[in-house]
């Protein structure tokens, strides 16, 4: 098993990546960081807690992040997450929290412990940039990092060219980009846009657990309607659990080694991903840019592990 953190703003579809991350035998979730993103970072801890009491893995520890990103304003995503970040579910708060210690010195220290720690980020990078301009060698060894985030060829999900996550703390994709010093697995809207979750996959993940079914029904039901007023989509596209999954199997994707960078200027161009294909800067590849999913295999995993579905 590979130990992780996960940093993430949870969020409808970060929710649904940290059950497949915690129901997955593949990995030990050492720590869940938040960062402000779609919710307030509070509000993230708190749907983390959410999901970890539906998991029965409170456990696992939660610590806060930023509550602003780097340079520009916060705008969070409460518009497509629901004022509660969680579809307006209005889900019972669990009351542990993990007081004590704040994200990026967890970050460091479990670092410190286990250098080859992996990293999942899946909101903003904010947290990511703090913990690395503190101390960019502490990331030399990490076995995988792997992030949801930016786009190639596709178009973006808040400007015509850029993506939530980089757009929401541009300064810091960019200086992750610029400082990570292993690569970084990009998971972006190119190949995320191709997972939807479907009214009939929802009502099949009903049918096998009805428990866990309805709490994927009580926290997309927003985000259903959400992509049929803005994108004409049947169903919604679920972005961060793609990224869990290719951690897991790292088949699910395909794509090319390229060097990569993000627009920090607040303008038109602001959180858009730039990826030298051509090599016109003769830089060395910082990243593995995904291009191409296997769905079926994504789905696959993602009905065993977490609705514990039997294979046909
Ligand atoms: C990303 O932004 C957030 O809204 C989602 O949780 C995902 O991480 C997609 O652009
Ligand atoms: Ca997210």
């Amino acid at each position: 098993t590979r130990n992780v953190i996960i940093d993430c703003d949870p969020g409808i579809d970060d929710s649904l990546a940290l059950l497949l991350a915690l129901n997955a035998p593949e990995l030990n979730v050492v720590g869940i960081t938040t960062v402000c993103g779609n919710v307030p970072t509070h509000i993230g801890a708190e749907n983390a807690l959410k999901v970890l009491a539906l998991a029965d893995r409170l456990d696992v520890p939660v610590y806060l992040g930023a509550n602003r990103p780097l340079k520009v304003d916060y705008v969070s995503a409460q518009d497509t997450h629901g004022e509660d970040g969680l579809g307006n579910s209005h889900l019972p708060a669990v009351t542990t929290v993990h007081a004590g210690q704040d994200a990026v010195s967890f970050i460091l220290d479990t670092l410190d412990e286990d250098p080859t720690t992996s990293i999942l980020a899946l909101g903003p990078l904010t947290n990511i940039a703090e913990a690395l301009q503190r101390d960019t060698a502490a990331f030399a060894a990490v076995d995988q990092f792997v992030l949801m985030g930016g786009n190639y060829k596709s178009h973006g999900n808040c400007s015509p060219v850029a993506e939530y996550n980089f757009w929401c703390d541009p300064d810091a994709a960019k200086m992750v980009f610029d400082l990570m010093p292993v690569p970084i697995h990009m998971v972006g809207l190119d190949v995320t846009r191709q997972i939807v979750l479907t009214p009939s996959l929802l009502e099949y993940m009903k049918d096998i657990n009805p428990e866990m079914g309805s709490f994927i029904e009580k926290i997309t039901r927003f985000y259903f309607d959400f992509h049929w007023q803005y994108e004409r989509v049947i169903g919604c596209v679920i972005n961060d659990p793609l990224a869990v999954a290719y951690l897991i199997d790292p088949t699910i994707l395909t794509g090319f080694e390229a060097y990569t960078t993000v627009v920090a200027t607040d303008d038109v161009a602001r959180g858009e991903s730039m990826v030298d294909d051509h090599h016109f800067w003769h830089r060395s590849p910082n990243s593995f840019v995904s291009t191409d999913v296997n769905v079926e295999a994504f789905w696959r995993l993602f009905l065993t592990q977490v609705l514990g579905a039997t294979e046909p």
